[in-house]
């Protein structure tokens, strides 16, 4: 069928290119006694080419056993640089104008006619060779168990901090951010440690080399500074709850880290006593570590707390230091421009790192920073 349209078209081609050679209006017709020849020659030679060029694909494109062979008769007929599709497309160029348009279109033909002669034996060669390397497919057993998606999961250290959020939250406790670059006096100042306390001593301390004026900055050694930053801002009633991170530099151990994160709590109200900070801390250790957990104090001095305590929570039958706390000093309640004599209120502060690793069972708080999976993934 196809063979036969082909004879249709070049048969149509050489009526035309009669036509035009007995016209004389082709422009090589006006070069006297060679037009006509000359044309009729380069028409016989495309022609010839044309033809043995689809008698000849076909043959040996069956003969190819695998695809290498297959690609090696693909440049010998449809190669850019010198197949003979190419030579023949020379061929064409050397037609008169008049011939051009037919002949192009039988050249494209015949083109498109070859091109998809190797694509059907490409598909049959690729396809032959999956065939033999893969297996067949009533061979792949459906019904095991596919490969497990890893997903990551918060840090247990995040986990803790949003944990003692929540139950704060619970007992009318806001969650509050600070800056952790702070100011001597939010850091120090207003919370009654003056210049000359050993807290401010540069050892103990990470100052930055940049200060705001006279003023040095440092990362924050306490969370305690969120309860200036609020109490400035903001008229009592009162009850917020900070975590983040402070900065002192200890030597990393598996109790100290440089970094590590504090709780920070506050509440001022009318009528505050130890007795509330007292049912509070019980209740954020009955609720993070389960069941019924006894807080006891210990008497203790922090210079923004009058009185102060140590408090301690009872946990396997041994009693855990947990953190500082007591009733906001009448000292600091001032320096925010609030009246001792109106207000009162108490404060508390504890390590984020202890209470997870105590919950936890963690030995050493270093394993929170190693950021190994095999650690993290059990949390
Ligand atoms: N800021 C103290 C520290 O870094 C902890 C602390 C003690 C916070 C007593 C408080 C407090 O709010 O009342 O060790």
């Amino acid at each position: 069928m196809r063979r036969g349209r082909h004879l249709d078209c070049r048969s149509r081609l050489r009526s035309r290119s009669a036509v035009t050679a007995s016209s004389g209006r082709d422009e090589s017709a006006g070069r006297v006694g060679e037009g006509a020849a000359g044309q009729t020659d380069s028409l016989r030679d495309f022609l010839a080419a044309v033809d043995l060029f689809l008698a000849t694909a076909p043959e040996a494109v069956a003969g190819v056993t695998d695809l290498a062979g297959l690609e090696q008769a693909r440049i010998e007929f449809l190669g850019a640089r010198s197949g003979q599709l190419k030579s023949i497309q020379k061929l064409l160029s050397g037609l008169v104008a008049a011939d051009r348009a037919a002949a192009g279109r039988q050249f494209n033909e015949a083109k498109t006619e070859v091109t998809s002669l190797f694509a059907a034996a490409q598909e049959r060669l690729a396809g032959g060779n999956d065939a033999i390397s893969r297996p067949a497919a009533d061979a792949i057993d459906v019904t095991v168990p596919g490969d497990p998606v890893l997903l990551g999961h918060i840090h247990p250290i995040t986990q803790t901090i949003r944990q003692v959020q929540e139950i704060m939250a619970r007992l009318g406790f806001e969650s509050v951010d600070g800056p952790e670059v702070e100011d001597q006096w939010h850091n120090f100042e207003a919370l009654a440690i003056p210049t000359a306390h050993p807290a401010r001593d540069p050892l103990d301390n990470f100052y930055l080399a940049v200060a705001r004026g006279a003023d040095p900055l440092l990362l924050r050694s306490q969370t305690s500074t969120v309860q200036i930053r609020v109490m400035e801002n903001r008229r009592p009633p009162l009850r917020i709850v900070s975590l983040g991170r402070v900065y002192r530099p200890d030597t990393a151990d598996a109790t100290h880290y440089p970094m590590f994160h504090q709780v920070e709590g506050l509440l001022i109200e009318h009528g505050t006593t130890m007795a509330h900070l007292k049912s509070v801390l019980r209740q954020l250790a009955s609720s993070f570590l389960g069941g019924d957990v006894r807080v006891r104090f210990r008497p203790s001095f922090f210079p923004f707390t009058e009185p102060s305590v140590e408090f301690d929570m009872e946990w396997g039958g041994r009693w855990i230091e947990m953190g500082g706390a007591g009733m906001v000093d009448p000292a600091v309640l001032a320096a925010v421009g609030y009246d001792p004599d109106e207000v009162s209120g108490f404060a508390f502060g504890l390590g984020v790192e202890r209470i997870a690793a105590r919950r936890y069972g963690v030995a050493d708080i270093r394993d929170f920073y190693r950021n190994d999976v095999r650690f993290l993934r059990q949390f």
